[in-house]
C-alpha cells in the first residue's frame, strides 16, 4: 500500500463565494503547500514523529526534529536539536535555538510521548513514576506551547498539534496508569488552549492515535511478555483484548498517522481547531 503525495492530485482549486456575484479562488498545491513554513516535530527521530517529520518535509516545510539521541539514519534535510524535553532546561533550549536560528515557528507538532512505568497497577507506582510520565507527556507540550505562542499570536498565525492517545479516554491500568492520565490531561488542556488562542489566529488540535506499529510499541509488548512470562504473541493478544479488539484488524502504520497530521497542519484544514481526531482503526467502541 502506498501513502502520501503520490495519491493526491497535484493541485486543487476551491472557489469560495465572497458575495452574491463574486467568488475568490484558493489554489492548493499539495507538493508545496507548506513551502516557507517552519515546523518543529518533537520526538521526530522514531515512530510516528519520524513519519510526520518526513511528511512535512515532503510538503515543502523546513523541519526541525528533537529527541535525546540523534536519529539512527541521518537525513540532512531535517534539522536535529538534541534535548531532553522532560526537563524545563530541555524545552527552553529548543525554544531558544529555534527562535534564534529561524526567527519564528509556524507549526508545532507535540508528538513526544512515552511511558516506562512498571506493571502492577496503582500500588507499583511511586511519585517519581508519576512525575516523569507527566513531565514528558503533559508538561513538555505545555512548556513548548508557552514558549512558541507569543510570536504566533503576534503574527496571528500558527498551528499546534498535540499527539495524545486513545488511552486518554480508554485507559489501560496495568502498566500505563500515569500515561493514560497524562494523555487525558493533554486532551483537556488542548481544548482549553484552543478556546484561548483560536480567536488570536492560532489553530490547536488533538490527534489521538490507537495502537501504532512502532519500535516503541514492539518494546512495550516485549516488556508485557517478560512481566507475564508469556510470548510476544500472547502479549499482543492481551493488549488487543484489553482494547476490546481493533475492528480494522491491525495497528496503524506511522505513515497513516503522518498523512493525517500533514493534512491538519495544511491550509486545507484551515477551519479545523479546538477538536480531537481519533485515528484508531475503530478501536474506541463508543461515540
Ligand atoms: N505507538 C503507539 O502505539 C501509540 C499509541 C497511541 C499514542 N501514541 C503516541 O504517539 C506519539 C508517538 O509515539 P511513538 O510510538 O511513535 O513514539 P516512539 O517510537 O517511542 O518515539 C518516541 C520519540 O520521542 C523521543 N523521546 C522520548 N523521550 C524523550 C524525552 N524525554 N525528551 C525528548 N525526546 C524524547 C524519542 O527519542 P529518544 O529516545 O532518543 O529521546 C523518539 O524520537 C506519542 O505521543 C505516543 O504517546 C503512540
Amino acid at each position: 500500500m502506498q501513502f502520501g503525495f503520490p495519491l493526491l492530485p497535484e493541485r486543487v482549486i476551491l472557489r469560495k463565494f465572497v458575495s452574491k456575484n463574486s467568488t475568490m479562488e484558493y489554489q492548493f498545491n499539495y507538493n508545496n503547500e507548506l513551502q516557507g513554513k517552519i515546523a518543529l516535530v518533537t520526538g521526530g527521530t522514531k515512530g510516528a514523529g519520524k513519519a510526520i517529520a518526513e511528511r512535512l518535509l515532503q510538503a515543502g516545510a523546513t523541519v526541525i526534529i528533537t529527541a535525546r539521541n540523534a536519529p539512527e539514519e541521518e537525513n540532512s534535510n531535517l534539522h536535529f536539536i538534541p534535548s531532553d524535553l522532560s526537563k524545563a532546561e530541555g524545552t527552553q533550549k529548543v525554544i531558544s535555538e529555534v527562535l534564534s536560528t529561524y526567527g519564528r515557528l509556524d507549526i508545532l507538532v507535540n508528538n513526544l510521548g512515552s511511558s516506562s512505568t512498571p506493571a502492577g497497577g496503582f500500588a507499583a507506582l511511586n511519585d517519581e513514576d508519576w512525575e516523569s510520565t507527566l513531565q514528558a507527556n503533559l508538561l513538555a507540550p505545555v512548556r513548548l506551547d508557552r514558549g512558541f505562542l507569543p510570536q504566533m499570536i503576534e503574527r496571528k498565525s500558527g498551528v499546534i498539534i498535540h499527539i495524545a492517545s486513545i488511552q486518554g479516554k480508554l485507559p489501560l491500568y496495568d502498566s500505563t496508569l500515569p500515561y493514560a492520565a497524562s494523555k487525558a490531561g493533554l486532551r483537556n488542556y488542548s481544548k482549553s488552549l484552543s478556546n484561548e488562542v483560536t480567536p488570536k489566529g492560532i489553530r490547536v488540535l488533538t490527534v489521538s492515535p490507537g495502537w501504532i506499529n512502532t519500535t516503541a510499541s514492539e518494546a512495550w509488548l516485549g516488556e508485557i511478555a517478560r512481566n507475564a512470562n508469556s510470548t510476544v504473541e500472547e502479549a499482543q493478544q492481551s493488549v488487543m483484548d484489553a482494547l476490546g479488539g481493533i475492528p480494522f484488524g491491525r495497528p496503524a502504520e506511522p505513515k497513516e498517522v503522518a498523512e493525517f497530521v500533514g493534512f491538519l497542519v495544511s491550509p486545507r484544514a484551515g477551519y479545523l481547531t479546538g477538536t480531537e481526531f481519533i485515528i484508531d482503526g475503530g478501536t474506541v467502541p463508543t461515540i
